[in-house]
C-alpha cells in the first residue's frame, strides 16, 4: 500500500535550536518511515518579515545550515525529500488560487501574523505577511499531504489550510486531500530567560549545533525560581524552565523527580540542579554535534542533498498543477486560445510554403 504523505518544514532564519527539535525535528525522524515525507525550506516566507537584500543574501547559507541541521538530528534524504520553496515555483501559482478562497477578516483573526509583525517590529501588516498562512496551504498541498506536523503556534494555518482544501474541492470538485494537523507533544520551548519561547531573535536559544562549552553556560544563567535566594528555600518547579528542559532531554527519570522533591523541599540548589542539567543536554547534543561536524566536512553534502530533493517535488509540483489548473478550468482558458492561434499559423505556413 502506498504510504501516506507529510510535508512541513521551517524558515531558514539560522541554525536550530532545541525548540525546533522538541516541536518538530523529534516527530519528523520517527515519522519518516512510517510516512513518505517532504520537508520544506520554506525560504519565501522569510520575505514576509524580512524582504531587505541583507536578509536574502544570507539565504544560502542559512538554508545549506538547516539541512545539516536536519541531516543531524536524523533525517535521511533517502528516506525523504528536503527541497526548497523558492525553487518550486508552482507553489506561488497555487497561493495565487488559494488567495481567492479566503477573505482578509479570517486572515485577520489569526494571533500568529500579529505576533510575526510585532516581533519583526512591523507596524502595518504587509499583505504578504497576511497572506503567510495563504502559502502555507500551497506548501502542504504541492505535494498533496496528509498530515502535517508543527508545532502549537502553526495549527492555525494548518487549519486554514483545511478551509482552502475544502473551498477549492467544493468550487472545482474532488482534488485536493483534507490534511490533519498532528500537534508536537511539548508544543513550544519556553526560553532559556523563561519568557517566551525559545527564538534566536530574543537570545534565549540553545542551538542544535552548540558547543559543550556554550551548553553549560547558557544553563548556568538560564532563569529559574526567582524567589530562591538560597538553596533552602522550597521552590516551584511548574513553569520553571529549567525543569521543563528537565522533563524534555533527561532521560533519567528517577533523577529528575529526585531533584523535583528535593527542590520543592528546599534540598537541593539550583547549581546542582543545572549542572545535571546541562550534563543531559550535552549527552543529547554529542551525537547531533558529532554527525554534523562529519556532514559539514562533505563538501557540497547539504547543497547535493536539497538540490535531488527539489528536483523531485518539481515532478510533484507539476502534477498537482496540472490536476488543479484542470479542475478549474483555468487549462482551458489558453488551451482554447493557442489552439486555435496554433492552427491559423500552421495553414499560412502551408499556404506560404
Ligand atoms: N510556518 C513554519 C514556521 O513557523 C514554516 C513553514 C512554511 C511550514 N511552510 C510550511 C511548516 C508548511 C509546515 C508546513 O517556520
Amino acid at each position: 500500500m502506498e504510504r501516506k504523505r507529510i510535508l512541513t518544514g521551517d524558515r531558514p532564519t539560522g541554525k536550530l535550536h532545541l525548540g525546533h527539535y522538541v516541536g518538530s525535528l523529534a516527530n519528523r525522524v520517527r515519522l519518516q518511515d512510517q510516512y513518505e515525507c517532504f520537508f520544506i525550506v520554506a525560504d519565501l516566507h522569510t520575505l514576509t518579515t524580512k524582504p531587505e537584500k541583507e536578509n536574502i543574501e544570507l539565504l544560502a547559507d542559512n538554508v545549506r545550515s538547516a539541512v545539516l541541521d536536519y541531516l543531524a538530528c536524523g533525517i535521511d534524504p533517502a528516506k525523504s525529500v528536503i527541497y526548497l520553496q523558492s525553487a518550486v515555483p508552482e507553489v506561488i501559482e497555487l497561493s495565487l488560487y488559494f488567495q481567492n478562497l479566503v477573505t482578509v477578516p479570517r486572515l485577520s483573526r489569526i494571533p500568529s501574523l500579529k505576533e510575526m509583525a510585532q516581533g519583526a517590529g512591523i507596524e502595518e501588516m504587509p499583505l504578504g505577511l497576511l497572506a503567510y498562512p495563504v502559502l502555507q496551504a500551497a506548501d502542504i498541498l504541492l505535494p498533496r499531504a496528509h498530515l502535517v506536523p508543527v508545532g502549537k503556534d502553526n495549527v492555525a494555518h494548518v487549519e486554514i489550510t483545511r478551509e482552502l482544501a475544502r473551498r477549492f474541492n467544493f468550487l472545482y470538485g474532488e482534488t485536493l486531500p483534507v490534511p490533519d494537523v498532528m500537534v508536537s507533544e511539548y508544543g513550544s520551548l519556553v526560553g532559556t530567560d523563561g519568557n517566551a519561547k525559545m527564538s534566536k531573535s530574543l537570545n534565549n536559544a540553545i542551538f542544535l549545533s552548540d558547543d559543550a562549552r556554550t551548553v553549560e553556560k547558557r544553563v548556568m544563567s538560564m532563569y529559574t525560581d526567582p524567589k530562591r535566594t538560597s538553596a533552602d528555600i522550597p521552590g516551584t518547579v511548574e513553569g520553571n524552565p529549567v525543569f521543563q528542559y528537565h522533563d524534555a532531554f533527561n532521560p533519567d527519570k528517577a533523577m529528575v523527580e529526585d531533584l523535583k522533591t528535593r527542590y520543592r523541599a528546599g534540598k537541593v540548589g539550583d547549581v546542582e540542579v543545572k549542572q545535571k542539567l546541562a550534563a543531559a543536554l550535552n549527552a543529547f547534543l554529542d551525537p547531533i554535534r558529532e554527525r554534523r561536524a562529519r556532514y559539514e566536512g562533505q563538501s557540497g553534502l547539504a547543497d547535493e542533498v536539497i538540490y535531488d530533493g527539489t528536483m523531485r517535488m518539481r515532478e510533484e509540483a507539476r502534477a498537482t498543477l496540472s490536476a488543479v489548473r484542470k479542475a478549474m478550468g483555468m487549462a482551458a482558458v489558453w488551451n482554447r486560445i493557442s489552439r486555435k492561434a496554433e492552427e491559423l499559423k500552421k495553414k499560412r505556413d502551408k499556404a506560404g510554403s
